[in-house]
């Protein structure tokens, strides 16, 4: 086939979902976001890089998780990126979005049989340009850590999306997140840092003065912007019961859908669209 500039795909915007703290909303954001995404037209694909594989489970695919007869996981494409040529079935076609799964394999084995190997840290690019060709965004889901596996997200990645508490301590954390992406873009370059998500906002005085902070911090000082997601039951609850983002709700009645839709815009602006011209 001879290559013309219809062949040629725009390749997918990456985007990253990572703090090295659990429980700080990655998981969740993940897929009200690309939820987000999907409403504005996009093709996106999330996946699922943490090993433990909660965003695999609560989207309904515990089966694919623990398929420990399937001859090809995560796993395996990142231990050899080149089996991701011809493998065609891994990606798990949603009605909002396609899922690439994390595996029960990946469990205390890819990281460590990584560390070593030469472009360790390459691995889930290689794998991207292979299977994500056609995706507008792909948003990838991390484990709470910094090791190799959140390095292969952050090597992958057009921009990063932070979620974090919005408390004092949250903004040390981001100090160490930090170092991890200047250490990375010390070898590969380019990584930004798209915005930063509050999550978990409560209604009170002392949140107040803590989102201040946040946002004159990163806003003001570094030109990062910091989106607010106040605590809200519906974003656990679609997910839960239904395994979807809130925006495929017959009645968008979720007074976050405003916020996620401008982090999707963000991307949109910022990374699609700069692929696209
Ligand atoms: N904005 C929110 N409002 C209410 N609950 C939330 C919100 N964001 C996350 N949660 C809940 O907090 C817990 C941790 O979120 P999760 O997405 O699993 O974090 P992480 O992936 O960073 O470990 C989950 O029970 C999730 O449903
Ligand atoms: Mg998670």
């Amino acid at each position: 086939m001879t290559e013309t500039a219809e062949t040629i795909e725009t390749p997918p915007a990456i985007v990253a979902m990572l703090n090295q703290k659990g429980g700080v909303g990655k998981t969740t954001l993940t897929i009200h976001v690309a939820g987000a995404l999907a409403d504005r037209g996009l093709d996106v694909l999330v996946v699922d890089l943490a090993p433990e594989g909660a965003l695999t489970s609560i989207l309904g695919y515990d089966e694919a998780y623990s398929d420990l007869d399937q001859e090809v996981s995560l796993h395996e494409l990142l231990l050899d990126p080149s089996r991701a040529d011809g493998v065609d079935d891994i990606i798990i076609t949603g009605e909002e979005f396609d899922l690439l799964p994390a595996n029960e394999r990946m469990v205390d084995r890819t990281g460590g049989e990584l560390n070593g190997e030469p472009r360790a840290r390459e691995r889930l690019k290689m794998v991207l340009d292979e299977l994500a060709t056609g995706y507008d965004v792909v948003l990838v889901d991390n484990m709470p850590n910094i090791n190799v596996l959140t390095d292969n997200a952050l090597v992958a990645s057009d921009g990063v999306l932070i979620p974090a508490y919005a408390e004092a301590l949250s903004v040390q954390g981001l100090d160490r997140l930090q170092k991890q992406i200047d250490s990375v873009r010390e070898y590969f370059g380019a990584v930004r840092i798209l915005g930063i998500i509050a999550n978990r906002v409560e209604h009170n005085k002392q949140a107040d003065a803590m989102l201040e902070q946040l946002h004159s911090e990163f806003e003001d000082g570094l030109e990062i912007p910091v989106f607010d997601v106040y605590k809200r039951v519906d974003l656990q609850r679609a997910i839960a019961a239904q395994e979807r983002s809130i925006f495929t709700a017959d009645e968008l009645d979720s007074d976050m859908a405003e916020v996620l839709a401008d982090v999707a815009a963000l991307i949109e602006a910022e990374l699609v669209r700069e692929a696209n011209e």
